[in-house]
Formats: C-alpha cells, sequence, structure tokens
C-alpha cells in the first residue's frame, strides 16, 4: 500500500481555481493525480489550468448553489476517488444583519458542500473520499459572523454523518484558521491578519499550502474518517 500516492486517481476539487482549493489542486497533480477543477468564473479557471501547466486538468464551469448544476457536473465528470469542496460564496455580519446577509453562509457554504456530497456519492470509488470544507470559527467564534460559525458547525457535524451514511468512503473535514492573503495591507482584512497573530498560538497567519497538505493528508490516510482536523496555528487553544 503507498499511503501517500495518488498517482492515477481522478480528484475532483469544486473551489479549485484560486486559494486553498488552487494549492490543493497543485499538490494533488504533483502526487500523480488528474485534477478536475471547478468554479464559476471560466477566466478564473483557465488562469488555474495555466498555473497548473498540466495534461490532464479538467475545468468547468459551475455554480454550486444551484443543485440542478451541481447533478450535471458530476454526471459529466463520471467515475473519480476524491472530492474536496472549498468553493464558497457568502457575507459575513453580525446577529443584526440583513435576512440575507445571515442566511448566505448557509446557502454558499452549507448547502453546496450537502449537494456536492449528495450527487458525489454515486460516481465515487468505494475507496475513496470525501473532505469538506469548515472553518476555526466554528470552534471560537468571534462578534461578527454567528450564522457564519454555526454554518461551520453543521458542516463539521455533516461530515460525521456523512461518514457513518456513505461508509466504506471516507469523509473529513478541513477547519482552518485565517489563511494569508497578499495585498491586503491596510485593509480591514489586513487589520484581521495582523490581530490573528494575537489569538493563535504560532502568531502568525496560515498559508494555502499548510491547508492543502491537510486536505492531502485526509485524502490519502486510508484508515482516517469521520475527522474535523483544523490546521489553524493553535487559534482554538488561545
Ligand atoms: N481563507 C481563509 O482564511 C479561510 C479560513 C477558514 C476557512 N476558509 C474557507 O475556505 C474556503 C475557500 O477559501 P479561499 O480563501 O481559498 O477562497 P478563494 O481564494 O476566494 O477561492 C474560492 C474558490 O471557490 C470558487 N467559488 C466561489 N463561489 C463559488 C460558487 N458559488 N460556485 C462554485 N465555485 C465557487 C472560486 O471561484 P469563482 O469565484 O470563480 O466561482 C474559487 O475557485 C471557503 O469555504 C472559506 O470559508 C477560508
Amino acid at each position: 500500500m503507498s499511503t501517500y500516492s495518488l498517482q492515477d486517481q481522478r480528484v475532483v476539487i469544486i473551489g479549485g481555481s484560486s486559494g486553498i482549493g488552487l494549492a490543493a489542486a497543485k499538490m494533488a497533480a504533483d502526487l500523480g493525480a488528474h485534477v478536475v477543477i471547478a468554479g464559476r468564473s471560466q477566466a478564473r479557471l483557465e488562469q488555474a489550468k495555466q498555473f497548473l501547466n498540466r495534461e490532464n486538468i479538467e475545468a468547468y464551469s459551475l455554480d454550486n448553489r444551484e443543485e440542478r448544476q451541481v447533478q450535471l457536473f458530476f454526471d459529466k465528470v463520471g467515475g473519480f476517488d476524491h472530492l474536496f469542496t472549498p468553493g464558497a460564496s457568502y457575507v459575513r455580519g453580525p446577529v443584526t444583519a440583513s435576512t440575507e446577509v445571515s442566511e448566505s453562509s448557509f446557502k454558499g457554504k452549507f448547502w453546496p458542500q450537502f449537494y456536492a456530497a449528495k450527487h458525489a456519492a454515486p460516481h465515487i470509488s468505494k475507496s475513496g473520499s470525501m473532505v469538506l470544507m469548515s472553518g476555526a470559527f466554528s470552534q471560537r467564534p468571534l462578534n461578527d459572523g454567528a450564522s457564519y460559525a454555526a454554518c461551520n458547525g453543521a458542516i463539521e457535524s455533516l461530515g460525521k454523518a456523512l461518514a457513518v451514511e456513505l461508509s466504506p468512503v471516507r469523509v473529513n473535514v478541513v477547519s482552518p484558521g485565517t489563511i494569508w492573503r497578499d495585498g491586503e495591507e491596510g485593509t480591514a482584512r489586513g487589520a484581521a491578519f495582523e490581530e490573528y497573530k494575537s489569538m493563535s498560538l504560532l502568531q502568525r497567519t496560515g498559508y494555502n499550502e499548510e491547508v492543502a497538505h491537510t486536505v492531502i493528508y485526509l485524502m490519502t490516510n486510508s484508515f482516517t474518517t469521520g475527522s474535523t482536523l483544523y490546521p489553524d496555528g493553535g487559534y482554538v487553544y488561545l
């Protein structure tokens, strides 16, 4: 058994055209996988394909908030081995925010992953795996995202339930802390990055590759299922 190889396996990443998803696509491709990426913007998918710079990269345009699109996507993709679902579009806000803002986390992050698991299930290999995307806010919310925190908590519970229901397919969840983004100096997001340093044991934000590494572990470790891992620099301990 080769524990760390994805050689000739087919890996589907919804939200694989930027950020954490793109870093996971690169790592999977480096380990020999055929990678399928999906996202809404065709231009971003093309850029990602150029960045990955390999044959055997497929890219599909998809809005994962639309269940029918998700179903058609998996019908088109056919059989595959591993699924990762970081694609999400939502706005975070306090409990007093508009209904639209409050509902956007579940509409843009929870239900898309639920639909993905549902419509991937008939096509995924029995020796394969799913990795859902949550966020460490589930364990340590701040004061501007009650529905976002609840959404991440729901995703972590969904992972456990799916691990039971879809066994022997393994289902796990990755729940990162704040990840560094270039070009945010002087913005509100940049200030949040600075603040994160004093809120985590390692006193820094993370990198896409550190989360991608966790995802690859969850795909390749054949005895891990129903788990949530927190690559967060110790955010939940301070
Ligand atoms: N970055 C962090 O600090 C952090 C921390 C904890 C958790 N997370 C979670 O990690 C995930 C990814 O974050 P990221 O920072 O890597 O984001 P990102 O760089 O903005 O990438 C998001 C990816 O998802 C795709 N996407 C967005 N909305 C979509 C939709 N409706 N349908 C299909 N694809 C869609 C994007 O492409 P298009 O826009 O072209 O569709 C892109 O490929 C999110 O679920 C986020 O909550 C991030």
